[in-house]
């Protein structure tokens, strides 16, 4: 245990705000604990510590300055947000789940990995249609991880830059070096929609090139995600930049179910969950998260204390023949 002598300095170092001397006193009580034989309390008492640092300071985060905004050229190519999301909150498969945690915990220890000369997880391609999570996993990852996520649309860089779009993925790349955050690269699709319909394939091809030699080159100690709902469009040699390859789909009857239960549980305790699942079947979280939210408004709107079988069947019923119109349209 740690002796009093210890605990005042601790309590002084936290007086004064010296983050860094807190820290210092612990890793003293680690060294401590390790030579009276309790290896155990004295690996905690360093992970803990590895963590604290990693996430940064404390002090600082409890007297926030003001979020920092890209600035000049980077702030027409990028999106900063500071979302508070969790992965609890994504519903998702387990194997989803487990690779995702995994980066997790890569990232909270990447010093110590780093130190074994290995590189954490820090690369993602996200897979899959639209409405399924892919964006949301990317704000969670940013949320659990303490980090700005700085999103972007490759398109929209070919559209507006075209000629100059390497140069603008090089500032880009430049900026993941110099600012740990996620960075979303969200509807990836572009180089590879544009690859296959464009006749003067040369640009694109560079672009691309481009792409993958600062993926490839990137060890910074950001985290960099690429997401898409076309995978059939990239090239193969793509998927062998990134650390995991997370695939989304639509989700089945249980994910159908969790969702509904998370969602209206405190609206309609009595519900028959199973059943709404059935009518659910085929359209995307997103869709299923919006009839949720249509249903509750219906019961605010109607002055009723609980969600309505019938609504929420109506509202799922809207969402789906949208979806059959819209295909129907395209
Ligand atoms: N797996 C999920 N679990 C819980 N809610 C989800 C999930 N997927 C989607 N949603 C709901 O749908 C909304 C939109 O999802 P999201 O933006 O993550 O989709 P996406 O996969 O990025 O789609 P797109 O390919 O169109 O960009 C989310 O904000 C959330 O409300
Ligand atoms: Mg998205």
């Amino acid at each position: 245990m740690a002796n009093g002598d210890q605990i005042k300095a601790m309590l002084r170092a936290y007086k004064d705000a010296d983050e860094n001397q807190v820290l210092t006193l612990a890793l003293q009580i680690a060294a401590r604990e390790a030579k009276a034989g309790h290896e155990r309390l004295a690996g905690e008492i360093r992970d803990l510590v590895d963590q604290l640092r990693e996430q940064g300071s404390i002090v600082a985060k409890r007297h926030p300055t003001p979020i920092a905004q890209p600035k000049g050229e980077l702030a027409d190519l990028v999106n900063v947000a500071y979302p508070d999301a969790r992965l609890d909150d994504v519903v998702l498969s387990t194997e989803t789940r487990v690779r995702l945690d995994r980066l997790v915990r890569e990232q909270r220890q990447a010093n110590r990995i780093r130190e074994h000369g290995l590189h954490p997880r820090s690369k993602l391609l996200l897979v899959g249609p639209p409405g399924t999570g892919k964006t949301m996993s990317a704000k969670a990852l940013a949320g659990e991880l303490s980090l700005p996520l700085f999103s972007l649309r490759l398109e929209s860089l070919f559209t507006r830059f075209m000629g100059e779009a390497a140069a603008k993925l090089k500032l880009i790349f430049d900026n993941i070096q110099q600012v740990r955050g996620v960075y979303l690269f969200d509807e990836f699709d572009a180089i590879g929609q544009q690859r296959a319909t464009t006749n003067d394939v040369g640009e694109i091809r560079r672009i691309l090139n481009s792409f993958l030699q600062l993926v490839e080159q990137d060890e910074s100690n950001s985290v960099v995600i690429a997401a898409t709902n076309h995978p059939e469009l990239l090239d193969a040699a793509l998927f062998r930049r990134f650390d995991d390859v997370l695939r989304f789909e639509l989700p089945p009857s249980s994910a159908i179910v969790e969702l509904l239960t998370r969602r209206l549980v405190r609206h309609a305790p009595g519900l028959r969950v199973d059943e709404l699942a059935e009518a659910a079947a085929g359209l995307s979280f997103a869709d299923i998260q919006r009839a949720c939210n249509d249903a509750i408004k219906d019961m605010i709107v109607a002055g009723r204390d609980h969600v309505a079988e019938q609504d929420m069947k109506n509202a799922l019923q809207e969402r789906r023949s949208d979806r059959k119109n819209f295909s129907q349209s395209i």
